[in-house]
């Protein structure tokens, strides 16, 4: 079995993930934050906050930063740096597949 053999990717539906916003995924023990920039671009990032590792769940996209609902932390949304206090430590980034074979409006997100 190779590496590639046990790469777990998530299908996402992002159709309708307005630029300047993002959305929240659960999948069995894993958990994806989808962000679609302003200029339309994708990003995803692993569900848990950096700080205290709470899901990312209710997270808003404010003023072109992500700003976790739980203590009030900021990311960049392109790159998931930390923009302060409480967070010392910038989100995960996982890797994201447009045009591998699923439907219009999905994407693939690397969970395992
Ligand atoms: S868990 Fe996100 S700011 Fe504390």
């Amino acid at each position: 079995m190779t590496r590639e053999d046990r790469q777990e990717w998530l299908e996402c539906d992002v159709a309708d993930l307005a630029p300047g916003s993002c959305r929240y995924i659960a999948h069995e023990a894993r958990s994806v934050l989808l962000v679609r920039l302003a200029d339309g671009a994708l990003r995803a990032y692993d569900g848990l906050c950096s700080h205290a590792l709470l899901p990312l769940d209710g997270a808003r996209v404010r003023r072109g930063a992500i700003m976790c609902p739980h203590h009030g932390a900021r990311f960049e949304c392109g790159s998931g740096d930390a923009l302060g206090p409480p967070a010392s430590a910038g989100l995960t980034p996982l890797e994201l597949k447009e045009d591998d074979g699923q439907g219009e409006g999905q994407v693939k997100v690397l969970i395992a």
